[in-house]
């Protein structure tokens, strides 16, 4: 059954099907719940039962609306104008090209696929099909980047000759979702660089204005390996004599803290403590940060050449406290320096500066309402034909390519 996508006006809220119903899904779901004008859940895919249901019961639908695999979506299809693909990245190409077929546009999550040529041929079929696929560049809605880029954009402080970014992971985001977690290991998901850092580079590259000419990157898994594990450790933290003094320790992440315990699920009858204790004891979550299945890198750095001759210089690092980008631009006439809370311009002639305060953003809900402006942006697209998406698949494909490179030249292959 191929569904034929009219909408191409604002007289009924835009239909919606989510596949993938985790972490990203519930950002873009509260838009669509507090915009009934706007758009509609008509439809859920998820393998989990619990979240399935979750998010059945939010947007009311009926037992026929929701679906356990693509594949038995696909096979009896709702209607709808659109689907948000959610899910892990190994599970984007299939669904998207599926979804393409079908004649749904797409909100699809980053990275979009797996392989650059995988990203090129979703591309080239939704060109064909006249749909539209939005990649969840968040950054390019978050207020503080967009100050950013209006700030060079504005051309009073001249041109932009290089810049210093440097994007820091955190050691408690590292250790759950690229050491224990489901971004651990290559083949499952993507080069971490993609994974973690392509908003980081797409931002430059849309900052910017241009295209990657020349690239060098280097990098390893360093840290993270069994033979680093401190002595005695055991496999699960709990366990562990050494738990006590262990920066990553689970016990005190998850059971402590309670911290990066949002995609913990809470069956009925039990809380969200029982569902701690039993990762520890025995989910991925309370695994040895020494003593995982992990293959990619603890920290990698980028140097690029643009066609417009400005030099990136850009690092990823999981080793800090702080979960956060910072970036210094050099421009002809001006600096400008910031740390995801504060801008500063420096004006060079003048000594003069200019401070833009984005404290209060930091740390807001939904990536500061960029989630939300993802998906009202993507809306707008599909009911209004003269509007673009800021972040169309066309877009998004030259971040994709400069983090795929990268790997190749970190691994000698380039
Ligand atoms: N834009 C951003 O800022 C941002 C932030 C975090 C994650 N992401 C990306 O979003 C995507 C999802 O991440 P998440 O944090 O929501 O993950 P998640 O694990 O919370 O959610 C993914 C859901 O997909 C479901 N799923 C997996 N395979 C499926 C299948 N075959 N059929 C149906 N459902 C399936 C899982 O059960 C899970 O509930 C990833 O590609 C990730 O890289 C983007």
């Amino acid at each position: 059954m191929t569904m034929t996508n009219t909408k191409s006006d604002n007289s009924r809220p835009v239909k919606i099907v989510a596949i993938g119903a985790g972490n990203r899904t519930a950002k873009y779901l509260h838009y669509i719940l507090n915009n009934p004008d706007k758009a509609e859940l008509v439809g859920v895919v998820e393998l989990n039962d619990l979240r399935r249901q979750n998010v059945a019961k939010q947007a009311g639908l009926s037992s026929d609306r929701c679906f356990r695999t693509y594949e038995e979506f696909f096979s009896n299809p709702v209607e709808a104008d659109a689907v948000m693909i959610c899910t892990p990245e190994n599970v984007h190409f299939k669904p998207c090209m599926l979804a393409l077929e079908h004649g749904y546009h797409i909100l699809l999550e980053k990275p979009i696929a797996q392989t650059l040529q995988e990203c090129k041929t979703i591309a080239d079929e939704a060109r064909k099909r006249g749909k539209i696929v939005a990649v969840c560049h968040v950054l390019r809605y978050h207020p503080y980047f967009v100050k950013m880029k209006e700030l060079v954009k504005s051309g009073r402080l001249g041109r932009v000759i290089s810049i210093t970014h440097r994007a820091s992971v955190g050691i408690d985001r590292s250790g759950h979702s690229y050491v224990r977690g489901i971004w651990s290991r290559v083949d499952d998901t993507n080069p971490m660089l993609l994974s973690k850092c392509c908003h980081d580079v797409d931002f430059l590259i849309w900052l910017t204005d241009s295209r990657c000419r020349k690239l060098a990157s280097f990098g390893s898994l360093s840290w993270f390996i069994d033979k680093n594990a401190p002595e005695g450790a055991a496999a699960r933290c709990i366990d562990c004599k050494a738990e006590a003094s262990c920066p990553f320790s689970a016990v005190n992440l998850y059971k402590v803290r309670h911290e990066w315990i949002a995609n913990f699920d809470v069956p009925e009858g039990k809380t969200i403590d029982d569902v701690i204790d039993c990762e520890l004891r025995e989910g991925r979550y309370g695994r040895c940060v020494f003593h995982c299945d992990n293959d990619v890198v603890d920290h990698q750095v980028l140097a690029m050449e643009l066609e417009n001759d400005i030099t990136i210089n850009m690092s990823m690092d999981l080793f800090t406290l702080d979960d956060c980008r910072a970036t210094h631009i050099s421009l002809t006439e001006a600096e400008i320096e910031g740390d995801e809370r504060v801008i500063t311009v420096k004006h060079f002639r003048s000594g003069k500066k200019e401070i833009y305060d984005y404290s209060d953003v930091d740390g807001l809900p939904f990536h500061a309402g960029a989630d939300l402006r993802v998906v009202e942006d993507f809306i707008e697209g599909i009911s209004n034909p003269d509007h673009k998406v800021l972040t169309h698949i066309d877009d998004s494909i030259e971040s994709h390519r400069i983090c795929y490179e990268a790997e190749l030249s970190r691994l000698g292959k380039l």
